[in-house]
């Protein structure tokens, strides 16, 4: 053997004894290089300094937050973010809001209007077993639903009125019609009324502060005009709802009472390109606490070598490499990525390479827990929740 070969090869490792131990929740003596590739990393240090400056943001500018669980799906990560002042979490789908439910965290907003039967009775069985939880609605009809449902049930959830804030997705029309809406939810007998959410979805991801900050006004403004409207009114807004990583530190000054936001938790690329305030090329505010280790497998054709993450691991070619901005992702297959280069030193058959992910939503739903590290040593590990079959729906 040669004297560059790796000391791994000469005392024999059981895999399963590493399993066993994470198991017993003993993370001791494992390292990076004993980790089974494509597998998502959380620098431990990275995300703590993100879950503190979203806390210390808050305090400071008197905004709430009620950080939105779609990117982590981490129960352990929730807990974290209530135990630093979040008022709750959001959640995108009913499934999600009963596994936080379920995990005993308390002020959970479902963030899409309930629709249909099994999201409707859904819905309402998981507020009439936890008074705290919420819904929106966005639609005349999903309210009378509600109302039916919760008589039906002998409960009274809260409905907080989803409104249009640029994202051509969901949400009421704002104004009047707002208004007429958050009526209809007040007359209720069985509901009463939450509050306003707008979620800018359009402006989180604007590049540029300035301009994200225009985008912001833009698309927002109407939201917050609604709430008023409807004070006005004489209806009770205590909540006025939306935000996202990339608009935190522009909602307060339009009149959001609490932010939405969550992949500031972990970052990832498509949020790293659209600058910050005090950096216009770079969003530097968050740390990028979250990587995909991957394995170099395959290093036969020059400048470039074959990796064992791919289209089932979620990799893109907007992924970028962690430390070498110079290496490019490509897809190649199902199991396989490239890496590429132009000049200079590449990487090398049995290298790990860290990639930051393009997009956290869909990349943690691929994988089933996260290795927590500090620099190469294993510290803790917490499962990704929900993410496929049954509990996913
Ligand atoms: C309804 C809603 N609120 C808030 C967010 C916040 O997102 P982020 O901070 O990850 O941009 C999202 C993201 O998709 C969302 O769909």
């Amino acid at each position: 053997m040669s004297a560059d070969t790796p000391s791994y090869v000469k005392r024999p490792f059981r895999y399963a004894d590493v399993e066993a131990k994470i198991h017993r929740r003993d993370f001791t003596g494992i390292f990076k290089e004993d980790l089974p590739t494509p597998c998502m990393l959380v620098d431990k240090a990275m995300m703590e300094h993100n879950l503190k400056h979203m806390s210390e943001h808050c305090k400071r500018t008197g905004i709430n937050v009620r950080s939105h669980c779609k990117i982590h799906k981490s129960t352990d990560i929730a807990r974290k973010q209530i135990a630093l002042g979040a008022l709750g979490i959001c959640c995108a789908t009913i499934a999600e809001a009963e596994l936080m439910v379920s995990a005993g965290i308390k002020g959970v907003l479902y963030t899409r209007g309930p629709a249909g039967k099994n999201q409707i009775w859904r819905g309402i069985m998981l507020q009439a077993s936890e008074p705290t939880f919420m819904m929106v609605a966005d639609d005349p009809m999903t309210v009378d639903l509600l109302d039916e449902a919760a008589a039906t049930a002998r409960t009274k959830p809260t409905v907080l009125i989803d409104l249009y804030a640029g994202l051509t997705r969901a949400g009421h029309a704002t104004g009047q019609p707002g208004v007429e809406l958050a009526k209809r939810i007040e007359s209720k007998k069985n509901l009463k009324l939450g509050g306003v959410m707008g979620y800018a979805g359009g402006a989180s991801h604007t590049h540029g502060w300035e301009n994200r900050r225009a985008k912001s006004h833009h698309d927002v403004e109407p939201v917050v005009e609604t709430a008023m409207l409807c004070k006005r009114a004489g209806l009770d807004v205590p909540i006025i709802t939306g935000g996202s990583t990339g608009t935190y530190n522009i909602d307060k000054e339009i009149g959001l009472t609490e932010l939405q936001a969550g992949s500031y938790v972990f970052m990832d690329t498509l949020y790293m390109g659209i600058g910050g305030k005090d950096r216009p090329e770079k969003y530097t505010d968050w740390e990028p606490a979250l990587t995909v280790l991957t394995t170099v497998t395959s290093q036969n054709h020059p400048n470039q070598v074959a990796i064992d993450c791919g289209n089932k691991a979620m990799l893109r070619p907007t992924d970028q490499v962690k430390g070498r901005p110079e290496i490019k992702a490509e897809n190649q297959g199902a199991e396989y990525g490239i890496l590429k280069w132009n000049d200079g030193d590449g990487l090398k058959l049995g290298q790990k390479v860290e990639l930051y992910c393009s997009n956290l939503d869909m990349s943690t739903n691929c994988y089933d827990r996260y290795y927590v590290m500090e620099g190469d040593k294993l510290v803790d590990v917490y499962p990704i929740m929900g993410r496929s079959g049954a509990v996913q729906r």
